[in-house]
C-alpha cells in the first residue's frame, strides 16, 4: 500500500483537472451572501442553516478545508483504485451517501459531527474520535482501508467535518440531520416487490446488475454501484434496512424532485430489500457490538440477544422485535 503524504503537486493538478472535466468551480462565488448567511445561522434566529461552502476562509486552514470537501466530493479521484494519492477504497465517494459533501437534509449530513465527536458508541463499545468514525466509514462503506490520522488526507476531511458544523451549539438536534426514520411496515419488506420498484425506477441510472456505471474519466462512477463487488461491504451503515430505507426515501431516484414525486414508505422498504437481498463484499469485525443486547433490530447477524431469526432482522416485520426488545429493558 502506498503511504499518505502530504504531496500538493498532484493535488493541485488534480483539481485543475477536474475543475476542465467537470465544469464545476470550487472557488467563492457569491461574496455577497457571506453577511446575510452568518445572520441566518443558529442561534441568531434560532434556526440553524449549514454554513455556505463558498464562505470557506482563503487562509492555509480553509485550503486544508477545501480539500477535504474536495477528497469527499471526490473520494475515488484520489484514494479509490486508481487513486493518485493512494489505492485504499473501492471506486465510491463519500457523497455517494453523504450528498452534497455532507450538507444536504435527510440525506447522512455531518451536521453533528463537530458537535457530538469524540463519542460513544454501541457499536465499537467506546468513545471514537472523528478520525475513527472517518475509517469505519473507509473499511465498511467504501470497502477499503484505515488511513492514517495524521495524513494530510485524514486532517483535511476532519477540518472539512468540523468546519460543517462549527455553529451548531451541542446538543442541538437540526431537523435535517441523518435519515428519516420511516415507520415499520408491519409485513416483512419485500425483495420480489422491490424487484419491480428497481427495473421501473433505478435501473435507469444504477443498471439493471446494479453495478452502477462507470464515470468516462475512468477513475470512478457516474452511478454508484449498489450492490456487487465495488460496492459497500455487510457490515456497512447502508446494509441496515433502515438505514438505506430511510435514505432511499427522501434522495432517490436522484432526479425525484425534478421528476416531482417521491416513493412512498412501502415502496422504499421494498426496494432496498431488494438491494440488500443481492451479493455485496464480506467483511466483519468481531469487535462489532461488544453488548448484543444494544445490537439496532435491523442488525442481521448474531449472536442476538432475542429470540427472532436472523431473517426478520435483516428484512423484518421489526415491530415485535422492537416491542421485545422495550419489555426486557422494562424488566
Ligand atoms: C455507502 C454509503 C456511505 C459511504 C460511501 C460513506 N458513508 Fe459515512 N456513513 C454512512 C451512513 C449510513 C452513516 C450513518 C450510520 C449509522 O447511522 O450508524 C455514516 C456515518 C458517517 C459519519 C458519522 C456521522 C455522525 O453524525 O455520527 C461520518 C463522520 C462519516 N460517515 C464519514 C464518511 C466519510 C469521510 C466517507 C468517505 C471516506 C464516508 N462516510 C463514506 C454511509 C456512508
Ligand atoms: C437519475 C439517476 C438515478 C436514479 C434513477 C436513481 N439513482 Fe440512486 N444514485 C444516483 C446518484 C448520482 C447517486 C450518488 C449521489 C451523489 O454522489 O451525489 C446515487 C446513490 C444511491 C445510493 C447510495 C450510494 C450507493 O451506491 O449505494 C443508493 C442506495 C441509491 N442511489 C439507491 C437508488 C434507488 C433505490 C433508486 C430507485 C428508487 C435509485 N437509486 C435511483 C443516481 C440515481
Amino acid at each position: 500500500m502506498k503511504k499518505i503524504t502530504a504531496s500538493w503537486l498532484p493535488v493541485a493538478l488534480g483539481v485543475i483537472i477536474l475543475v476542465i472535466v467537470t465544469g464545476q468551480l470550487f472557488l467563492p462565488s457569491k461574496s455577497t451572501s457571506n453577511l446575510s448567511l452568518a445572520q441566518a445561522s443558529f442561534p441568531e434566529n434560532g434556526v440553524w442553516k449549514v454554513p455556505d461552502t463558498a464562505a470557506i476562509p482563503t487562509t492555509e486552514e480553509g485550503d486544508l478545508i477545501r480539500y477535504g470537501k474536495e477528497l469527499i466530493a471526490n473520494t475515488a479521484y484520489y484514494l479509490g483504485p486508481k487513486g493518485i494519492v493512494a489505492q485504499v477504497s473501492n471506486g465510491m465517494n463519500c457523497q455517494n451517501c453523504h450528498i452534497n459533501a455532507g450538507t444536504k437534509d435527510l440525506a447522512n449530513p455531518f451536521y453533528m459531527v463537530a458537535s457530538t465527536y469524540p463519542r460513544y458508541r454501541e457499536r465499537s463499545g467506546r468513545v471514537e474520535s472523528v478520525e475513527f468514525r472517518v475509517n469505519d466509514c473507509m473499511e465498511r462503506s467504501m470497502h477499503g482501508q484505515k488511513i492514517d490520522s495524521l495524513s494530510t488526507e485524514m486532517r483535511a476531511m476532519v477540518a472539512y467535518l468540523n468546519w460543517v458544523g462549527k455553529d451548531l451549539p451541542k446538543g442541538a438536534k437540526p431537523a435535517g440531520a441523518a435519515v428519516e426514520e420511516l415507520p415499520y411496515l408491519e409485513r416483512a419488506a419485500d425483495p420480489a416487490r422491490g424487484k419491480v420498484i428497481y427495473e421501473q425506477k433505478c435501473a435507469r441510472c444504477h443498471g439493471a446488475n446494479g453495478l452502477g456505471v462507470p464515470n468516462p474519466e475512468g477513475w470512478g462512477y457516474t452511478y454508484p454501484p449498489l450492490w456487487g463487488p465495488n460496492s459497500y461491504n455487510i457490515s456497512a451503515g447502508l446494509y441496515r434496512l433502515s438505514r438505506i430505507a430511510g435514505y432511499v426515501k427522501h434522495n432517490m431516484p436522484f432526479d425525484s424532485a425534478a421528476l416531482g414525486y417521491k416513493l412512498t414508505n412501502e415502496q422504499a422498504w421494498d426496494v432496498s430489500a431488494y438491494i440488500t437481498a443481492q451479493p455485496r463484499p464480506v467483511k466483519t469485525f468481531s469487535f462489532d457490538w461488544p453488548n448484543i443486547a444494544k445490537k439496532p433490530v435491523d442488525h442481521p447477524f448474531g449472536p442476538f440477544a432475542d429470540s427472532f431469526s436472523a431473517e426478520q432482522h435483516k428484512f423484518g416485520p421489526f415491530r415485535p422485535i422492537k416491542e421485545a426488545k422495550e419489555l426486557s429493558k422494562r424488566n
